[in-house]
């Protein structure tokens, strides 16, 4: 059996009001290109019709799909004979086509998988996806006869009062016996309301000969489609729902999940908790028994199991397991955190390796450091990595203990178990073992206290 996919997505979507694309705006912090990716991995011969910056759109197509290029977006019926016209769209080698809307982030692969078994199991010529919904507004609406024959779609703009009442609607998924297409597309015509090429008038087309068509039922949010911000806000909600309640299912514990952002593609271990007003975003994964928030914002990040992170922001970083953040804490980019570290109130750390057992507990920065196991990093002090032209290293050997107000000037090493005295600014390499201070000897004045009140008395 050879099914080619066609996604459309070439339009500019007017209705939302905005200059990027719309199957670039994001739904949980995935462009709605990437989720129709997604529902199609598994398929072979895939189409993708892009039109409205196209270069842009292009680069976020997974490399095992083709492009087609609609110039002039004149409706959906238009953008699939754009395919058929395409001379990389290998013409008689298909039996069926299946065509899913761009805009509808949320199809499920069962879905796709049901109506293509369906269609080839009774042969039929049309099968499309519909749903009951409560708010039909902006659908086409399928109409069906005393027979309960699909008779054809109506677009809201062409619908009666009557047929806008109707609240079976057109998901816009289709699987299409191939010929079928084949020798009905150039028939469309574009009289109608909105001067387009409906790809919707091939039912309308196929019930007239007598065609086989038929439907498989989806749910609501499975199907819906991204027209305005509004679609896109209530869409964003709903997928919001199913994400957190697939973490709930899998052993996690929401505080508070109207406050909590888990982008999709985050995995989060059982028995961790989230507080409220977390954001767990990209490629974030969790391990077990973790608690995560109040008000934390976690990025592209390795969480290891038994850690907890308070109001905290992590980015691109990753911790081994048992490991403290926060509060207050800023993990920038490039933070390798071993096992039990800590990284407490008002410290930050980038582009640096913190070894198991190390503590950097308050007020620091460590930048492109390699700080070894057992490390103690002491209130206010900071590794000095740039000199206004370059970043340079701190290397800091195992168990050495940096005293508080430390400057580490970089480029410069610290010795194992070396012991750095508050308050010095480090410019050349300590010895394992030493102590190194560098401040000036501390003068003590007898009786200063005394005499300065005396003389502001005389
Ligand atoms: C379409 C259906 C409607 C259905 C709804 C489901 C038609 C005429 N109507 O309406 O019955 O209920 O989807 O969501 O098909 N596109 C192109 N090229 C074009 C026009 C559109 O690639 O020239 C793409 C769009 O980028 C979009 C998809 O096709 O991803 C659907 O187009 P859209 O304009 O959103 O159609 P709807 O009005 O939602
Ligand atoms: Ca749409």
């Amino acid at each position: 059996m050879n099914i080619a996919t066609i996604v459309l997505s070439a339009g500019k979507g007017t209705r939302m009001n905005s200059d990027i694309p719309k199957v670039l705006h994001e739904v949980l912090g995935k462009e709605i290109i990437l989720w129709s990716n997604e529902v199609i991995k598994n398929f072979e011969n895939k189409f993708f019709v892009i039109g409205h910056q196209h270069e842009l759109v292009k680069g976020y197509i997974s490399n095992d799909s083709q492009t087609v290029v609609q110039e002039e977006q004149l409706g959906t019926g238009h953008a699939l004979s754009v395919v058929f016209n395409d001379e990389n769209f290998l013409t008689d080698i298909y039996d069926y086509v299946l065509v899913i809307p761009g805009d509808v982030p949320l199809i499920k692969e069962e879905i796709l998988n049901s109506l293509i078994s369906k269609v080839v199991s009774s042969k039929a010529s049309i099968g499309f996806v519909v749903a009951s919904v409560k708010e039909p507004f902006g659908y086409g609406r399928v109409i069906v006869d005393e027979e309960d024959n699909v008779t054809k779609i109506v677009e809201e703009r062409d619908a009666s009062k009557e047929e806008k009442k109707i609240n079976l609607i057109n998901s816009g998924i289709y699987c299409f016996d191939y010929e079928f297409i084949k020798n009905h597309i150039e028939k469309l015509s574009d009289t109608n309301k909105q001067k387009e090429f409906y790809l919707t008038d091939l039912i309308e087309l196929g019930f007239n000969k007598k065609e086989k068509i038929l439907v498989v039922e989806s749910s609501e949010v499975s199907i819906m489609g991204i027209n305005s911000m509004d679609q896109l806000h209530n869409l964003e909600r709903e997928a919001r729902e199913i994400v957190i309640n697939m973490h709930v299912d899998n052993g996690v514990y929401f505080q508070d999940s109207s406050t909590a952002y888990i982008d999709e593609g985050v995995s989060i271990g059982s028995g961790t908790k989230i507080l409220a007003n977390t954001h767990l975003l990209g490629n974030t994964v969790v391990g077990e028994n973790c608690t995560i928030g109040p008000n934390t914002m976690i990025s592209d990040s390795e969480i290891g199991s038994g850690s907890k992170v308070l109001y905290s922001v992590v980015s691109e970083s990753s911790m081994k397991q048992e490991v403290q953040i926060g509060p207050y804490a800023h993990l920038r980019p490039g933070s390798n955190l071993g096992n039990n570290v800590k990284v407490g109130a008002f410290a930050e750390t980038k582009k640096s390796n913190i070894g198991d057992g190390s503590k950097v507990p308050h007020l620091a920065y460590v930048g492109d450091g390699e700080i070894e196991d057992n490390v103690n990093f002491s209130a206010g002090s900071i590794t000095v990595n740039y000199d206004g032209e370059n970043k340079n290293k701190t290397i800091i050997k195992e168990g050495a203990f940096i005293g508080s107000d430390v400057m580490l000037v970089a480029p410069v090493t610290i010795g194992e178990g070396a012991v750095i005295g508050a308050g010095s600014v480090i410019t050349k390499d300590v010895p394992a073992k030493a102590l190194a201070v560098e401040r000036s000897e501390q003068k003590n004045i007898e009786g200063y206290a005394d005499r300065k009140k005396k003389r502001k008395k005389d």
